[in-house]
């Protein structure tokens, strides 16, 4: 008995140690490929720097790093290296000059779990550039920083402002109004017809999508990015909308279909009848990237790097003029005087509305809604600053460093429109304003975004003022989660009609 427990205990310490040395093996192997990574903090065996910061609000460390090591920095997330990228120089030397080498887009489980590794935002190489090009000569082609475009997103603001109207003065939050009326836009875009309030389908998918990027932005999602094995083991928020996820791409997938049973039309009508067409013209070509797995995630990329981006702003700008009623004021004076009351604004009016237009910026600069941008991949070893980044390492483009940095803003550190205005009060322009990212993996929808801030917030400023449910002083706008994106809160307002 004695005999077969001693060869028990030796069998399992001989398959531990062999394991053991197989780990440190494969960490020695990836340790001498790293050896001219940029410098960082020490790190422990395995936890690398995990533990040595507050994960929830981890891009102050990256920024406190970048004050201490400079503008190229190697962290460790247990044993996975990730390059932090900080300053408007450095960002600009890599993002731009080194473009084709930092476009990779890492391989975030989180990103993964909603695109397994199809559509645009969580691809890399000849697959990303394709739908890339294909996904921008299409939105243009259907009015993306046009007129066409701004009729769409007019139509909304009508609507939008209709159901502020209905709410009669009374304390109401106005997240979910917000979030419609984005969304419709791009909705129209992609499917081709807009979807009413209460339409069970679009509940669901606008449900999934806020999910998503509250679970993105919370200590949650970021522990999921590092061991999502281990956490995929656990129940928890996560298995709720790993189920939306799953349901939103049956209904793009159902969208697509729909289209694709259709007759020829050489003149498509939405987005997904364009990827169709073009899927059909590609039928026979051997490793053509237009296939349904691409479509279906194209879509959902736009629907929800559309939705909640653009809403989580206005979101924050309302409630950046409850906190700030002079600015408030100055914004409808100036809208008054330029457009008055009696016709909707439009994207003409911008050039009239200097004070406006560095508002809008500003809300963009102070909320800093996408800190690590959406973090890249890099495509191969690349020498930088004397450094080398191995193919394939992590890196994160760190957008705060730039939109904080007190060389580049008058009034980095608070909400403060003259940041975009010159001494005669025109709009001042900045290169330091990189929150749709830089480079070639910036954002898509810029163009789109500019217009519906634009048109929403100016349009809701016309015909409202906002007022808080607490005086001013005690409104506190900063915001709910900060890892991968910066919420802002959700809270009740009352919107009072001008006129
Ligand atoms: C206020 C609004 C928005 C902000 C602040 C924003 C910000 C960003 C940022 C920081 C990135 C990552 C850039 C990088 O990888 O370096 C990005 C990518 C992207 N955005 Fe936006 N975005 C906004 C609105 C939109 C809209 C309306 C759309 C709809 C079409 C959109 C679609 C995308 C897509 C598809 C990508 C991935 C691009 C790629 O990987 O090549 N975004 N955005």
């Amino acid at each position: 008995m004695d005999i077969l427990l001693v060869l028990k205990t030796n069998v399992v310490s001989i398959v531990m140690a062999v394991l053991a040395l197989l780990l440190l093996w494969k960490i020695r192997g990836k340790q001498s490929s790293f050896e001219r990574l940029p410098p960082g903090p020490a790190t422990y065996p395995l936890l690398g720097n995990l533990f040595q910061f507050n994960i929830k609000e981890a891009y102050k460390y990256y920024l406190e790093l970048s004050n201490r090591y400079g503008s190229v920095v190697t962290i460790w997330l247990a044993n996975t290296p990730v390059v932090i990228i900080s300053g408007y120089q450095a960002l600009k030397d890599t993002m731009i000059g080194l473009g084709e080498e930092f476009s990779g887009r890492a391989i975030y489980p989180l990103l993964m779990k909603s695109t397994y590794g199809y559509g645009v935002l969580s691809t890399s190489g000849h697959r990303w550039k394709e739908m890339r090009r294909f996904t921008l000569t299409t939105l243009k082609n259907f009015g993306m920083g046009r007129r066409s475009i701004e009729e769409r997103v007019r139509e909304e603001a009508e609507i939008l402002v209709e159901m502020f109207k209905n709410c009669e003065g009374s304390a109401f939050s106005p997240a979910k109004m917000l979030m419609i009326a984005v969304s419709n836009v791009i909705c129209s875009i992609v499917f081709g017809h807009r979807f009413e309030l209460e339409d069970p389908q679009f509940k669901s998918l606008l449900q999934t999508v806020n999910t998503y990027f509250s679970i993105l932005s919370s200590p949650l999602g970021q522990i999921y990015n590092i061991f999502p094995r281990l956490v995929g083991l656990f129940p928890g928020k996560h298995k709720q909308l790993f189920k939306g996820l799953d349901e939103a791409r049956e209904y793009c997938k159902r969208e697509a279909q729909a289209r694709m049973n259709m007759q020829d039309s050489s003149c498509p009508q939405d987005f997904i009848e364009a990827f169709v067409l073009k899927m059909k013209e590609e039928k026979d070509k051997p490793n053509t990237e237009y296939h349904l797995s691409n479509l279906v995630s194209v879509i959902w990329n736009m629907f929800s790097a559309g939705t909640e981006t653009t809403s989580s702003t206005l979101r924050h700008a309302l409630l950046l003029m409850m906190k700030n009623p002079d600015i408030q004021e100055r914004v409808q004076r100036e809208l008054d005087e330029v457009i008055g009351q009696d016709r909707w604004p439009s994207v003409e009016d911008r050039q009239n509305l200097p004070y406006t237009d560095a508002v809008i910026h500003e809300v963009q600069r102070s909320m800093d809604l996408a800190p690590i941008s959406v973090p890249h991949k890099m495509m191969c070893d690349t020498e930088y600053n004397g450094y080398v980044v191995p193919k394939g390492v992590m890196v994160f483009p760190l957008l705060s460093s730039v939109l904080i940095d007190p060389k580049l803003w008058k009034n980095p550190n608070c909400f403060d429109p003259e940041n975009f205005l010159d001494a005669d009060g025109r709009f001042q322009k900045n290169d330091a304003f990189v929150v749709f990212g830089i480079g070639k993996r910036a954002c898509l929808g810029e163009a789109l975004a500019r217009t519906e801030l634009f048109i929403f917030f100016t349009s809701l400023l016309q015909h409202f003022t906002f007022k808080a449910t607490v005086p001013p002083e005690e409104l506190d706008t900063t915001p709910t989660n900060c890892s991968f994106g910066r919420m802002p809160l959700t809270y009740e307002c009352y919107a009072i009609p001008r006129k």
